[in-house]
């Protein structure tokens, strides 16, 4: 799996006058099933969150509210996504580092994950992930 697997989904938006509505239903929408739910709120301005990879996981992240950026790296390349709408998500597979930044005021970064919570599943080392993904 590499940068270019990862992607922004378009999710469905029903527009209405009263205000607009998204869903995501069990892979549907997204090619994982969704076994937990984390979000990301109070950033202070200039944070930086993130700052490592994931073994298995695949993730689906969405900025809810307000904006940010999300910087993905496969060992070979690198890109930054900017999420600012409610309706898009960008999927993240395993072994992809990511970093996030550039937090607008009030944003909240909502986040899909495929499994729970394990530290073991984590790179938390950039020289470490890059040595599990075969090196360079
Ligand atoms: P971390 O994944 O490092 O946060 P981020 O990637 O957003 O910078 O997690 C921060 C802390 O929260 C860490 O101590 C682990 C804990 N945590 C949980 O207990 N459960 C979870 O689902 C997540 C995502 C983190």
């Amino acid at each position: 799996m590499s940068l270019f697997d990862c992607k922004i989904l378009d999710l469905p938006k029903i527009s209405d006058p009263r205000g607009n509505l998204t869903f995501i239903e069990n892979k549907s929408q997204i090619p994982f099933d969704i076994r937990r739910i984390y979000y990301l709120y109070d950033v202070p301005g200039g944070s930086e969150r993130g700052g490592h990879a994931h073994k298995e996981l695949s993730q689906l992240i969405i900025a809810i509210s307000g904006s940010f950026d999300v910087v993905l790296n496969d060992g070979d390349n690198q890109k930054r996504f900017h999420l600012n709408r409610s309706y898009e998500g960008l999927y993240v597979c395993p072994m992809i580092w990511r970093e996030l930044d550039n937090f607008s005021s009030g944003s909240v970064c909502l986040v899909l994950a495929s499994n729970f919570y394990d530290e073991a599943d984590y790179f938390r080392n950039y020289d470490e992930f890059i040595s599990g993904r075969g090196g360079k």
